[in-house]
This record gives C-alpha cells, structure tokens and sequence, in this order.
C-alpha cells in the first residue's frame, strides 16, 4: 500500500539550494552575490537571499532531532527486541551469525553485497556457506544505524533512507531464490534480508543445502536410517529451522512443497502489504511504531482501507484462520510419530519455548531426541528427550551414553523430514497464518496428507 512520506522537509528550498554548505550558509546570511555581467550572476545573488531567509543552522537537525522525530522513534525503540534482545550480545564475534545479528555485520553484507551462495571447497569436498562477514565487522547492537545507515552523512532528512530495499537473495537456498516483496518501494526486504530461515544444510554428507525439491518428489524415500552410512544429516535435538522464518512465510517461499490437494497459493499481504504496515503501524500500547510489535494492535489492518473493524475478537479475520492453522499444526505433530512415539518436543516453559502459546501441547519445534548436557548458552537441552542421540557426544558422562543406548532409535522418511520442516516454518512464523495463510495451510495440510 502506499503510505505518504512521514517527513518532509519544511526547508526544502534551503536545503536545495546550500545542501553542501548548510551548516555554515544557511546559519549566516549568504553573502550576496556579485553583479553579474551576464545575468547568471545575478542570479547566484538571490541565492544568496535565499540563504539568509533560511536564517537556522539547526532548521536540518531539528527536522530529525524533535519530541515527534527520533525522540519518539527512540523511546517505542526501548519496547524492540532488536533493542533489549540479548542476541547481539551472544552472537558477538561470530562472522556467520553476525549478518542477521549484529549491526555492523548487517551493513557489511549490504555494503558488500556478500553472495548467499554455497561453494565446493575441492580439499574437505564439503561446500561452505560463503554469507559470512570479515571478523573486523561482526560486532554492534542492532540500533537506528542498522536500518538508517546513512544517519549524520548530509544531515538531511535523506538521511533516514533504509540501508537496503533490494530484493533479498535467500540464504536457505544457497542464493537460487530471491525474494522481492515489492510493495511501499520494496521495505519489507530490509526486514527479510535479517528475517529469512538459515540454511538446512546436508551436515554429515557434503554441507550443502537440502533439496527440498527432492524431498517433496519422493515422500516414501528414506531419510535418516540409522544404520546407513549414507546420511545426509544426523537427527538431533536443535535439529531446526532458524528462527527466522516470517519473511519466507510471508513470501510463499521456504517449505517443502508436498504435491497434494492445495495448490501453492498467497494471501493478498504478500503483494499488498509490507511487513511495517503491520509491524509498524500507529502504535496501540506496547506496539507498533518503532516496536516493530503486532501483537494486539490491529491499527495497521485498519488502516488505509485494507479492512474496517478487524479486533481480537473478528472471525473472519482473526479467530477463524488462526484456529485453523493452531489445529492444523497440532494435527501434523500428532501424525508425526516413529513407533507411536511423537518426534517433536513439548516444552511448556514459557520462557524458554518462545512458541508456547500457538499449540495446546506445547511445542517448541525442536525434536524430541535425548540430549543432556546443559548448555550456559541454551539453558537446558533436553534430558528427557525420548529418542536415542544419534550422535552422543564425547562430553557425555559414562551413564549418559549408556543410557542413551537404552532409548529407541529414530528414522525418518522424506515425508517426515519434510513434515518437520514444514511444522517449524509455520510454527515459527508466530503469525498462526496472519502472514499468509494460504500457504500456510497448503504446506501443513499437504504434509498431514502424506503422513
Ligand atoms: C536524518 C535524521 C537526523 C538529522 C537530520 C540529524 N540527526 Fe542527529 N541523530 C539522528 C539519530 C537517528 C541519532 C541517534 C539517536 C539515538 O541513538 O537515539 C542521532 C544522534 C545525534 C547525537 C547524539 C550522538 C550520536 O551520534 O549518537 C548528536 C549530538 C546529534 N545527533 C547531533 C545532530 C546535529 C547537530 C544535527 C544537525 C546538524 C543532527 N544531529 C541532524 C538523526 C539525525
Ligand atoms: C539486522 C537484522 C534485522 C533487521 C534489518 C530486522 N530485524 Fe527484526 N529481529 C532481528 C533479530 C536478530 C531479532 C531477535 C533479537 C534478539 O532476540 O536479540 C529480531 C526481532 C524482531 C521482532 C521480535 C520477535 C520476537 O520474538 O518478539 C520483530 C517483531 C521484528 N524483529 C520485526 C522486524 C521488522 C518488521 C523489521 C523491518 C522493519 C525487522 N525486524 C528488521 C533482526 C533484524
Ligand atoms: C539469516 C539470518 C540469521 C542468521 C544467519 C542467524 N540468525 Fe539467529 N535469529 C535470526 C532472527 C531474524 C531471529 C529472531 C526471529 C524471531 O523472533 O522471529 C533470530 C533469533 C535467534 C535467537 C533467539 C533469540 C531469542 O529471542 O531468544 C538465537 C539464540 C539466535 N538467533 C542465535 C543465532 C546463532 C547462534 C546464529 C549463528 C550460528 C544465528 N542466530 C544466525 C536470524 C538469523
Ligand atoms: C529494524 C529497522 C529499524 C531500526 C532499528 C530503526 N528504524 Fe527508524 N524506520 C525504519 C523503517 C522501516 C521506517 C519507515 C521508513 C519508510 O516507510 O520509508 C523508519 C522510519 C523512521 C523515521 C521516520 C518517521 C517514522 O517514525 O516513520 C524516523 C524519525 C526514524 N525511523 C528514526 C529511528 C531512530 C531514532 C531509531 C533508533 C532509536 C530507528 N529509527 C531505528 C526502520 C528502522
Ligand atoms: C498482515 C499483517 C502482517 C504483516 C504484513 C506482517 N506481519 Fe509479522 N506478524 C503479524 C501478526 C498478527 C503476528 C502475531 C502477533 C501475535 O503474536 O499476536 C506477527 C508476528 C511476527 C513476528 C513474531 C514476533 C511478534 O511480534 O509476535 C515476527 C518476527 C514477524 N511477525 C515479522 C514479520 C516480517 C519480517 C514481516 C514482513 C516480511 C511481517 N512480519 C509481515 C502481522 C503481520
């Protein structure tokens, strides 16, 4: 939708005019200019007028630096994850982290426009990802400097310009899909280039990405066999989709698209709307604006005529799709099951399953596999995983791993693997649909028919 540019310049004419030279020209009064031979000068002297009308050194920063300009912007800011999330803290130093957690790492792979492909290194024989940044740039706090990377370079209100709109090559596909949300000049990709999946990589065959083509071709396949030596990846715990996952849902894109009875379709938000019409709409409590918040406020579905009157309680609109995509979720956890037992994980702790609120059991999108060792950085794993751990680690006591040895062993069909991709896409997103539930409801009722 096109919304109207919030900040226009009230000194456009001196901005035009001196942009150079603003600090100094528009503070005094512009010298005046010579009389001129052929008239050209002439004109260069009412330019000079015009300098002195400006009159205001500070006109340019008052323009940003106003209780209703960044101070604003700065105080809904406190309310952002982006701002008290401590990820950026955790994730300092990491150069393959850094582009989607740190500030400077962010600019970094726009500035360089670092490829979001795979290579082959001819040594190891496995690929490697090459989004990565140099160590010099994977640090900084996701701040107003992220997204607004040319703060205080002509200090000018252009100034606010968004560090990137361009379509967004996707890094789960090793760059062979990109991205283009188009709509309001394309600013919804500033917001995916950070919140796309990570890449679902053959971590014990060659490191590549996954083919999720292939997977969804051939549902009865075999995936994980535990006595193959031919796997392309071992099954675990954190065996996920990064958390990402909203920018790929909102797309149409990231799933494995299961032949079946719905078509691959989007809902109208994927070419109409933009992530900030929703995330970023008039605040209503604790969201919108530079809370980059939805949840409660439903301004921004209101707004410039897309629907009157949606609240929490519209069927049509709210309660209806997301019952539907919350039961359709449940239905394919309960399908997925190795010998009657259920391969996803429950967590009910809510601060540390961040989705507990979407389903009624509690899950968190991670597999239900033996794993015990407490790590500082994750809290705990999960020591009462029900399946064996494929890969038990050398840190394990004695008594862990002969435990483990008394778990059932897991496997898994394409269909599964690809049931569980989905189930964390759609999971993740938080949305229950909101984003774009047409795909989302084709991709989980897909799954549950191949089951
Ligand atoms: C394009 C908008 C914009 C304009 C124009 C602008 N500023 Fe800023 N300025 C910002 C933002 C954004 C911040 C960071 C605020 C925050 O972190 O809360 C900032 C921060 C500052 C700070 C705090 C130190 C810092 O760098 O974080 C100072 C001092 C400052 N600006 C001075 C000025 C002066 C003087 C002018 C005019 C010559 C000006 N600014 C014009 C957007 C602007
Ligand atoms: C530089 C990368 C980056 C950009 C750009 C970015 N985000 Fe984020 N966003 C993140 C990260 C990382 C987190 C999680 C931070 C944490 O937990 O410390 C996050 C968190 C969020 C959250 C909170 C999620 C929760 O679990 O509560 C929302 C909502 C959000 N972003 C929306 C947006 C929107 C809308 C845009 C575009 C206007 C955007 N983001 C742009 C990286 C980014
Ligand atoms: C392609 C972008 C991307 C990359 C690369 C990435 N992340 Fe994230 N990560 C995100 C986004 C976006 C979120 C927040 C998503 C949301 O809340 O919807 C997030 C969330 C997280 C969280 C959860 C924070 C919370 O709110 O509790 C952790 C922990 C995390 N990431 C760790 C990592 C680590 C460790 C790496 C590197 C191994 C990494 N991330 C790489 C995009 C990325
Ligand atoms: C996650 C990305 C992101 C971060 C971080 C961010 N902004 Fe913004 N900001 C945006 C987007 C997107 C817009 C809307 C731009 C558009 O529609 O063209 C915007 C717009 C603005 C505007 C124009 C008026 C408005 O509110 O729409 C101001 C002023 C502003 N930002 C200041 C700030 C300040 C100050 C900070 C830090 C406290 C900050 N921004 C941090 C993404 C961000
Ligand atoms: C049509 C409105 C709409 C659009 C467009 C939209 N979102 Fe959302 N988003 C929502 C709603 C509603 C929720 C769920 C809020 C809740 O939990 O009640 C949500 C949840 C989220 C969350 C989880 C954190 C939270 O606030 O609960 C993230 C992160 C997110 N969206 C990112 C994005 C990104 C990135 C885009 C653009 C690619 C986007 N959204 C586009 C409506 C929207």
């Amino acid at each position: 939708m096109k919304r109207k540019k919030l900040l226009l310049t009230l000194f456009t004419a001196c901005m035009l005019i001196a942009s150079n030279v603003f600090i100094t020209s528009c503070a005094k009064e512009g010298p005046a200019g010579k009389d001129g031979i052929n008239g050209t000068n002439g004109t260069n002297g009412t330019n000079g007028a015009n300098g002195a009308d400006g009159a205001d050194g500070t006109a340019s920063c008052i323009e940003c630096h106003s209780p209703a300009g960044i101070e604003l912007a700065a105080t809904q800011y406190e309310l952002s994850k982006h701002s008290y999330g401590e990820a950026a803290f955790e994730e300092a130093g990491s150069t393959t982290c850094g582009p989607c957690h740190l500030s400077e790492a962010f600019k970094y792979v726009c500035a360089n426009n670092t490829p979001s492909t795979f290579t082959l290194n001819t040594t190891t024989n496995k690929y490697v990802n090459d989004y990565f940044v140099a160590p010099t740039a994977a640090y900084g706090e996701i701040t107003c400097g992220t997204c607004h990377s040319s703060i205080h370079t002509t200090y000018s209100t252009g100034d606010l310009a968004l560090t990137t709109v361009a379509p967004v090559s996707m890094s789960m596909w090793g760059g062979a899909k990109t991205i283009n949300a188009a709509a309001d000049g394309g600013r919804s990709n500033l917001c995916i280039k950070c919140h796309q999946p990570r890449p679902f990589t053959a971590s014990a065959g060659n490191g590549n990405v996954l083919d999720y083509v292939g997977i969804a071709a051939n549902p009865t396949a075999v995936f994980y066999d535990p006595t193959s030596t031919t796997n392309l990846l071992k099954p675990a715990y954190r065996t996920h989709t990064h958390y990402g996952t909203a920018g790929a849902v909102f797309a149409g894109m990231g799933g494995v698209e299961f032949a079946g009875a719905n078509s691959y379709l989007n809902s109208r938000h994927t070419i109409d709307a933009s992530c900030q019409d929703c995330h970023m709409a008039t605040m209503s409590g604790a969201a919108g604006g530079h809370s980059f918040k939805a949840k409660g406020n439903f301004n921004g579905c209101n707004a410039e005529g897309c629907h009157t009157g949606v609240s929490s309680s519209s069927t049509d609109y709210w309660t209806t799709p997301r019952a539907a995509v919350k039961a359709k979720l449940e239905e394919l956890a309960s399908l997925l099951q190795v010998n009657g037992v259920e391969i996803l994980n429950r967590n009910p702790d809510a601060e540390a399953n961040l989705w507990v609120s979407n389903t009624s059991n509690k899950y968190d999108g991670y597999l239900n596999i033996y794993d015990p060792i407490n790590n500082p950085d994750f809290a705990a794993n999960n020591p009462t995983g029900t399946f064996q751990n494929p890969s038990p680690s050398n840190s394990w006591t004695q008594d862990q791993k002969d435990f483990n040895l008394t778990l059932p062993k897991i496997t898994l069909t394409n269909a599964q693997m690809g049931g569980i991709i989905n189930f964390q896409l759609c999971l993740r997103d938080y949305s229950l649909g909101i984003h774009n539930y047409k795909y989302t409801m084709a991709l989980l009722q897909n799954s549950i028919a191949v089951q």
